[in-house]
C-alpha cells in the first residue's frame, strides 16, 4: 500500500552520541528564495561512547550541499555519502574541524520547521528536529554546543537580525547588505537555536535580577502591533520575579527577546534568549483580545521564560524525556498563574483541560506513558499526556514532599544537573535525595499509560464510631500495555459532619487525635482499607480534594450528598466538582429519557448558588457552567451525539426559563462600570454576566436578545463582544448575520480577531454549519498556509462542535479527511494534529464507526503520506 512503512524509534535503543560538537559557527546569507548556510563545527569523539566504525553520520534534510571540508581541506564525494536524511563522513579523526555549506529555500518551506518565511520575515522553529533542515548536524538534544551566529541580509528588507545570546558585532556591508553577529555563551542543544530577520519594531523595558544584573527586555513585532505588547511585557516581568522568589531561578543573559510570528505550528518556543511566539500568545489590547486570551498570554509567556532553567540550562537527554522539561514547566506555569490570579479557578480549569483532552488520549489508540517508549514521529508526542499529565506527576511529587522539601529537591536538581542533558529518572532521584523518600513505585507514573480508576466504598459502624473507606484501583489496558501494576497515589480527603464542618480524620492505628481538615492518604495497593475512628455520626466524605492525582473516581454519592458538598465543602475545587457531577448526572438522565423531570431541588440549589453574593464570581461561573457535550460523551458507554446535544440544550433552556428573573438581575448587576481591567475580579464578573446571558438566550428570552445586541454594539472589550456575537450567531436569523457582517467590517485586517470570526461560525450548533464552513474555506481570507487560520476554522469545527462534526451522514468526517489530505503535503504537523479528531472512532455507534474508519483508511492509502499522519492513522486503525 505505502512505499516505505516508517519505522519507530525505541527508548530502549538509546546510545550516547559517538561524537560531540563543542562549538558551532554559523554564517547565514539570508534570502527568502535562496539562503546560504555555512557551518563550522568543532567535533571530537565522545569518550563516554562505544566506538563505532569510524564514520560520522550527521542529520540533514532538504539541504542542497555545496561544499564540505575537514580541517580546512576540501573533501570530494569519495570522502562522504549523502542521502535524503544524512551526510556520512566515511573516515574521521578523533578531533577535527568540519565545514559544510548548504543552500536552503525558506519561501518554499510550508512545513514551518527549520528556516521559513512568515509574511515579510524569516524565522526558525527547530524543536524537535528542525535544525537538520538548516544545516548538517548531530541534531539530538544530548549534543550541546556553544553557538556563534553571523547573519547577513539586505538592510532595507531585513533591518532587524536576531539570534541567540548577546549581540557582539553589527556593521554595514557593500550592496546594501548588513551583518550582525551573535554569541551565545551557554552550551545548548540544536533544537534551541533560533534566528529572526525582518522589519520589526520593539517594545523595550528593563529588569534587574535579584542579584543585581540588569537585563534588557525586548518584544519584537510588526510595527502596527506595537500597541498590543503591554500585557505580554507585564507578564514577562512578573514571571521573572516569580521564578526568583518561588524557585530561586534568575535570568542569565544581558538581553531577553520575544518575537511574535503570525505563522507558527505551536504556541511558542523557548529558544535561548530569543523566544519565538505564535503572535496569538503575545498580542493583546482590550478591544482585540478576550479574558481567555489575556490569560493564555500570561501563562505562555511565563511557560517559555521558565524553560530557560527547565529545558535550556538543564535539557533532555533524548526526546523520550520530553516531559522532563514540558511536564515540569507546565507545573511551573500553572503555579505561577495560580499565584497571579485565583488559585481555585486555575485548578478547575487545569483539571477541566486534563479531563477533556488527556483522559480521552489515555483511553484511546494513541495512549502513551508520560515517558513514551517508542515513536515514529516525535512531533506527534507534544501531547496532553506529556504536558498536562506530566505536570500532574510533578505536582504529586511536590505534594508528597511538601513545599520545603520540594524546594530543596528542585534546588538540588538545578545544582546537580546544570549544563546537562538528563532524564526524568534523574529528576525523580533528586526528589528522593532531598526527601529521603523511596519513589520506586511512584516511577510507574512515568512508564505506565492509562488513567487509573478508583472505586471507593464507604462502610460505617454507628456503634463504635468507625468509618471505613475501601479503595480499589484499576488501570485499563492501553496499546502495548495489557496489564498494569498498582500506582502510588496520594489522596487528599476530608470528612464533613452534618453542619458541613470538617471532622477529625484519625485512622484506627493512630495514637492521638488529628486536627479536623484535609489529610493525605497514600494508596499503593490494588485494594486498600482506611478505617477512621472517633466519628460520632456518619460523615459525608470529600474525596480527591484539589484533585491530588490524575485519576477517575467512582463513588456512590446520593444527589443530596452532592448538594451538601456543593454547598459546604471547605475545598473550593470539590464544591465545583460536586456541582459538575450533579449536572452530569442530570444531563445523562435526560439523554436516557428526555421526558425525565428535573427535580425542583436542583433549581433551588442552582438559584442559591447564583444569588450567593459572598462567593467569588469567577468560581461561581465555573460552578454554574454545564459540563461540555464532549465530556458528557466521554462518560457514556457509546457516545450519543444527538441525545447529548438535545439534553444540553433542554437543560440550558429550563434553567433560563425557571430562573429568568434572577439571571437577568445577575446579568444587569455585573455590567462593566469602567475601562477594561484584566483582574480576577473583573474577568469573574464578565464570565458570570455572560453565562447568565447565555442561559437567557437559550430560553429565547426576548429581553435577552436586546441585551445581547446592545452588548455587541456597545462593548469596548473583546470578551463581551465575543460573548454577544456567539449568542447572536447561535440565535441565527437577521440578528446573527448582521452581527457577523459588522464584526467582519471592523476587524478584517486584524488577523487574530478575524480568527475569532471564523471560529465563532465553525463552532455554532446551527444545522447548516458544515455548509457554512465549507463555504468559508473558499473565503479570500482563508488560507491553509496559516496554522492559526486552519485551527480557527477546521480545528474549531472538528474539535469543538461535536453535534455537527459527528453528523450521522458522515459529512463532517469526509470534510476532515479532505482537509488532512490537502494539508499533509504542505504541513504534516498540522495535518496530523487535525487527524487526531477522528481517532476515537471506537467510542461511537456502529454507523459512525464505519464512516470514520473508512475516512482514516482513505488517508492511510496515500503513498506519500507524511510520517506524522501515517503514525496517527495507522495507530488509529490498529
Ligand atoms: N517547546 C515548546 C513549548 O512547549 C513547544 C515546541 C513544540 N514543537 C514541536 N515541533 N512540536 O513551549
Ligand atoms: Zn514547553
Amino acid at each position: 500500500m505505502y512505499r516505505n512503512t516508517p519505522h519507530p524509534v525505541f527508548l530502549r535503543d538509546y546510545q550516547p552520541p559517538e561524537f560531540l560538537i563543542d562549538r558551532v559557527d554559523l554564517r547565514f546569507e539570508l534570502d527568502p528564495e535562496r539562503t546560504s548556510v555555512e557551518a563550522r563545527l568543532q567535533v571530537r569523539r565522545n569518550p563516554a561512547a562505544t566506538r563505532g566504525d569510524g564514520s560520522l553520520r550527521l542529520h540533514g534534510e532538504q539541504l542542497d550541499l555545496e561544499q564540505v571540508s575537514m580541517n580546512d581541506r576540501l573533501l570530494t564525494p569519495a570522502d562522504y555519502r549523502v542521502d535524503a536524511e544524512s551526510l556520512t563522513l566515511l573516515r574521521v579523526p578523533d578531533r577535527f574541524g568540519l565545514m559544510t555549506r548548504v543552500r536552503i529555500h525558506p519561501s518554499l518551506n510550508t512545513a514551518l520547521e527549520g528556516l521559513y518565511q512568515s509574511g515579510d520575515m524569516l524565522c526558525t522553529q527547530c524543536e524537535a528536529e528542525g535544525f537538520r533542515r538548516i544545516t548538517y548536524f548531530l541534531d539530538r538534544p544530548d549534543v550541546m554546543a556553544c553557538y556563534g551566529t553571523t547573519l547577513v541580509a539586505d538592510r532595507r528588507r531585513f533591518p532587524v537580525l536576531l539570534s541567540n545570546g548577546n549581540r557582539v558585532e553589527s556593521r554595514d556591508l557593500p550592496d546594501g547588505r548588513h551583518l550582525v553577529r551573535w554569541e551565545d555563551p551557554f552550551p545548548k542543544p540544536s533544537y534551541l537555536f533560533a534566528l529572526i530577520a525582518g522589519d520589526l519594531s520593539a517594545v523595550e523595558d528593563g529588569y534587574t535580577t535579584a542579584s543585581g544584573r540588569a537585563v534588557e527586555l525586548k518584544i519584537y513585532v510588526e510595527p502596527h502591533n506595537l500597541d498590543k505588547c503591554d500585557h505580554a511585557m507585564r507578564s514577562l516581568k512578573k514571571a521573572m520575579r516569580w521564578d526568583e522568589e518561588r524557585f530561586g531561578r534568575e535570568y542569565d543573559l544581558d538581553v531577553f527577546m520575544i518575537v511574535a510570528v503570525s505563522h507558527f505550528n505551536m504556541g511558542a518556543m523557548e529558544n535561548k534568549g530569543l523566544n519565538v511566539f505564535n503572535d496569538k500568545y503575545v498580542l493583546a489590547r482590550p478591544d482585540t483580545a478576550t479574558d481567555a486570551d489575556f490569560e493564555g498570554i500570561e501563562g505562555v509567556i511565563a511557560h517559555e521564560y521558565f524553560h530557560n532553567w527547565t529545558g535550556n540550562r538543564i535539557t533532555c537527554r533524548d526526546w523520550f524525556q520530553l516531559s522532563l522539561k514540558e511536564g515540569f514547566t507546565v507545573y511551573r506555569d500553572q503555579e505561577f498563574s495560580a499565584d497571579m490570579g485565583s488559585r481555585g479557578v486555575k485548578r478547575i480549569n487545569d483539571v477541566r483541560l486534563l479531563r477533556a483532552h488527556q483522559f480521552p488520549e489515555d483511553g484511546g489508540p494513541m495512549a502513551h506513558p508520560v515517558r513514551p517508549e517508542s515513536y515514529i514521529e516525535i512531533n506527534n508526542f507534544y501531547t496532553a499526556t506529556v504536558y498536562q499529565k506530566g505536570a500532574e506527576v510533578v505536582r504529586m511529587q511536590a505534594n508528597l514532599l511538601g513545599p520545603e522539601r520540594f524546594r530543596q529537591a528542585t534546588d538540588l536538581y538545578f545544582e546537580r544537573h546544570d549544563g546537562q542533558a538528563v532524564t526524568t529518572d534523574d529528576f525523580v532521584r533528586c526528589m528522593e535525595a532531598a526527601s529521603g523518600r523511596d519513589l520506586g513505585q511512584f516511577r510507574r507514573w512515568y512508564d505506565q499509560a492509562g488513567t487509573p480508576e478508583l472505586s471507593i466504598q464507604a462502610d460505617d459502624d454507628a456503634d463504635d464510631g468507625t468509618y471505613t473507606l475501601t479503595i480499589r484501583q484499576h488501570t485499563p489496558p492501553t496499546p502495548g500495555q495489557p496489564v498494569k501494576m498498582p500506582f502510588h497515589i496520594p489522596l487528599a480527603i476530608g470528612l464533613l459532619g452534618p453542619d458541613g464542618q470538617d471532622l477529625p480524620t484519625r485512622l484506627a492505628d493512630e495514637p492521638s487525635a488529628t486536627a479536623p481538615g484535609t489529610r493525605v492518604l497514600e494508596l499503593r495497593e490494588a485494594e486498600q482499607r482506611f478505617r477512621f475512628t472517633g466519628l460520632p455520626v456518619r460523615p459525608v466524605p470529600s474525596l480527591l480534594r484539589g484533585f491530588p492525582a490524575p485519576v477517575k473516581l467512582r463513588f456512590a454519592y446520593s444527589d443530596d450528598e452532592l448538594l451538601f458538598l456543593m454547598a459546604h465543602d471547605s475545598d473550593g475545587f470539590n464544591r465545583w466538582d460536586a456541582a459538575q457531577t450533579l449536572l452530569q448526572r442530570l444531563l445523562l438522565a435526560l439523554v436516557a429519557d428526555p421526558e425525565v423531570g428535573i427535580p425542583d431541588q436542583f433549581f433551588a440549589a442552582f438559584r442559591r448558588a447564583l444569588l450567593d453574593s459572598s462567593s467569588d464570581r469567577a468560581l461561581l461561573a465555573e460552578v454554574l457552567t454545564l459540563p461540555s457535550e464532549s465530556y458528557l460523551g466521554d462518560q457514556m458507554e457509546v457516545v450519543d451525539i444527538d441525545g447529548i446535544h438535545h439534553a444540553h440544550t433542554m437543560l440550558g433552556r429550563h434553567i433560563g426559563e425557571r430562573l429568568g428573573e434572577d439571571l437577568l438581575r445577575v446579568y444587569r448587576d455585573n455590567g462593566e462600570t469602567g475601562p477594561y481591567v484584566f483582574t480576577p475580579q473583573a474577568s469573574g464578573r464578565r464570565a458570570l454576566k455572560n453565562l447568565a446571558l447565555g442561559y437567557l438566550m437559550w430560553a429565547g428570552d426576548a429581553r435577552a436578545l436586546g441585551d445581547c445586541q446592545s452588548q455587541f454594539a456597545a462593548a469596548h472589550n473583546m470578551t463581551d463582544v465575543m460573548a454577544a456575537l456567539r449568542l447572536l450567531v447561535d440565535h441565527g436569523g437577521a440578528e446573527g448575520a448582521q452581527a457577523l457582517d459588522e464584526f467582519y467590517r471592523r476587524w478584517s485586517r486584524e488577523s487574530l480577531v478575524l480568527d475569532k470570526w471564523f471560529s465563532v461560525q465553525a463552532t455554532s450548533p446551527r444545522p447548516d454549519t458544515l455548509a457554512r464552513v465549507i463555504q468559508l474555506m473558499g473565503h479570500s481570507d482563508f488560507s491553509l498556509r496559516n496554522p492559526n487560520r486552519v485551527r480557527s476554522l477546521v480545528g474549531a469545527f472538528c474539535n469543538a462542535n461535536p453535534v455537527r462534526f459527528h453528523a450521522a451522514n458522515g459529512g463532517g468526517y469526509r470534510f476532515l479527511a479532505d482537509c488532512v489530505l490537502e494539508l499533509d503535503p504542505l504541513n504534516p504537523q498540522i495535518a496530523s494534529r487535525l487527524l487526531k479528531a477522528m481517532i476515537h472512532w471506537r467510542r461511537f455507534d456502529h454507523d459512525r464507526q464505519t464512516l470514520m474508519r473508512a475516512e482514516i483508511a482513505r488517508i492511510l492509502a496515500i503513498e506519500e503520506l507524511s510520517k506524522d499522519a501515517f503514525e496517527v492513522a495507522s495507530k488509529a486503525l490498529e
